[in-house]
């Protein structure tokens, strides 16, 4: 598929079928993740994919205060932890005063999407969910972060793409007379 219509195609999905995601897809979407760049190359990463009966625990330790509720029709998830970044040592000390990692992360996390898309999967990345319990649940130590659980799965009713780029052209339109928005105006000239 042609980026720009993966681009449009991709948007968070709330409501899933009951149709089992297939492991090789969900690997795929590992593989395209661990492609993302990353600060010094550091892939501070670690993807963990959970279906079965994980999947149905998991589902409940992201509906904290009633959140997310959508959860539990997702059959399948993959978590994100934060791994230690290594870093070359001369470049450590400056990469130390950005958070680095947390941008890596989201790099990754947009190309694990992208990847569930073009394999005509629907994706949600959720960053509300009860950390702790999720460790326990899956064996991961309480030194390693977990920073996002993504939903895999198909979605329904089939998923009808909402055409983004229409309503960015929209925007776009109504920015060029909008002095508060100028900003945005300048970035996308690219002055
Ligand atoms: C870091 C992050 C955390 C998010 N957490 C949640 C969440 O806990 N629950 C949820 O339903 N959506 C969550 N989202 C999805 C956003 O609400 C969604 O991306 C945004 O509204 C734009 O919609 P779109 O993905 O359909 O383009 C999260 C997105 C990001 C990037």
């Amino acid at each position: 598929m042609d980026f720009f219509a993966l681009a449009a195609e991709r948007e968070s999905c709330r409501e899933y079928s009951s149709q089992p995601v297939e492991l090789e897809k969900l690997t795929r979407c590992v593989e395209a993740a661990q492609m993302a760049p990353s600060a010094c190359n550091s892939q501070p990463w670690h993807f963990t994919i959970v279906t079965g009966d994980k999947a149905k625990k998991l589902a409940k330790l992201v509906q904290g205060g009633g959140f997310n509720r959508f959860a539990d029709q997702c059959s399948a998830f993959i978590v994100v932890n934060e791994e230690p970044a290594k870093l070359n040592p001369k470049l450590s000390g400056l990469v130390e005063q950005q958070k680095y990692a947390s941008i890596d992360i989201g790099l990754a996390t947009a190309h694990l999407c992208f990847a569930a898309t073009s394999q005509g999967l629907s994706t949600c990345i959720l960053g509300w969910f009860q950390e702790s319990d999720i460790q326990e649940l899956l064996d991961i130590p309480a030194s390693k972060r977990i920073r996002l659980v993504i939903t895999v799965g198909y979605a329904a009713p089939p998923h009808t793409p909402r055409k983004k780029s229409v309503s960015l052209w929209r925007n776009w339109s109504l920015m060029r007379n909008d002095v508060s928005q100028k900003h945005l105006v300048t970035a996308l000239q690219g002055n």
